[in-house]
């Protein structure tokens, strides 16, 4: 356990599963955390108690006063070759290397940072920050050189219909990313290295749909879903609905200065111009 400072309380960093969180503190922290069909990924339901029991090491808490968890993140360890056209397809492919690597007993050499909640009453107070800053020191303690992060746009299910190479190139005047989670990732020294337009697959009956959307769908076709990235589609015949989730590849850089300067969006397409950006 590490003691760091945040605004005035001191935070500390434990694994997550350093205690017995209680129930109440746990819903809280989650209480606005992920729309119900984030769970509807299949592929990464088959995954993810390997991943909790594996990794755990890798997923981590931010206790304010010694007894309020204020933030939490966690991640998966993998080979990388550090190539753009190299990285996991997004996500839920991210967890599927992770195993298959821990199965075969190799050494990763890269964190992916897959998830990141902060407390409802916390947002806005630089404990996001801090928990990534926290998250890429798992990296750096594991002796391994890279940080990446499929990183779900917090903003972009305002805006379904636009692709997701279009959103991630949206910038505010000042040159930094219009998406405020995005925004962060960079101002702390991460780099946009491309998109992942298909980072998970979420499916499920129309039913289930139904429940996770309080919607009604009477027809096949396309919706816009309240919280979704992009939208869903509905087969009345097949009793069944799709929807494909876009990230954003985030790479990161060892957190060496506490408070660097913003940085611009750079064209996802080009490496080489992010490598320039850092140094
Ligand atoms: C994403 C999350 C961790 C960010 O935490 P946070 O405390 O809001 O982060 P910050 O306060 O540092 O906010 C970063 C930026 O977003 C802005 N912001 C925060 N909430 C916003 C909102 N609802 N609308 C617009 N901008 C918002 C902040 O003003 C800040 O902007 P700035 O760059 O101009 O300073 C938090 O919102 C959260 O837990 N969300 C739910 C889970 C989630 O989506 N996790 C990310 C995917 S894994």
């Amino acid at each position: 356990m590490r003691d760091r400072q945040n605004t005035g309380m001191p935070i500390s960093v434990e694994r997550l599963d350093a205690r017995e969180w209680p129930d109440h503190l746990m819903t809280a922290l989650f209480a606005e955390g992920f729309p119900e069909f984030i769970t509807a990924d299949r592929e990464a339901k088959r995954y993810i108690d390997r991943v909790r029991a594996w990794f755990a090491p890798l997923n981590i808490v931010l206790v304010e006063d010694g007894h309020t968890p204020v933030a939490t993140g966690w991640g998966v360890p993998l080979r990388w070759s550090g190539r753009v056209d190299d990285l996991p397809t997004g996500y839920t492919d991210a967890l599927r290397l992770a195993i298959a690597l821990h199965e075969v007993d190799q050494e990763p050499d890269t964190l992916v940072i897959c998830g990141a909640v902060v407390h409802p009453d916390k947002k806005g107070t630089g404990v996001a920050g801090q928990l990534m800053v926290e998250l890429c020191r798992l990296a750096e303690d594991a002796g391994w050189p890279r940080v990446i992060a499929p990183v779900r746009p917090t903003l972009k299910h305002r805006y379904p219909l636009t692709p997701i190479d279009d959103y991630v190139a949206w910038t505010r005047d000042d040159g930094t990313p219009f998406d405020p989670w995005l925004r962060l990732h960079l101002r702390i020294g991460g780099r946009v290295l491309a998109t992942a337009p298909t980072s998970q697959t979420m499916t499920g009956t129309i039913a289930q749909w139904e429940t996770w959307t309080q919607m009604r769908f009477p027809a096949s076709g396309e919706y816009v879903i309240p919280a979704g990235l992009s939208t869903l589609l509905i087969d009345r015949a097949a009793d069944s609905g799709t929807y494909i989730e876009p990230n954003v590849w985030v790479r990161h850089r060892k957190p060496r200065r506490r408070n660097p300067e913003p940085c611009r969006v750079s064209d996802p397409r080009s490496d080489s111009e992010c490598q320039q950006a850092r140094t």
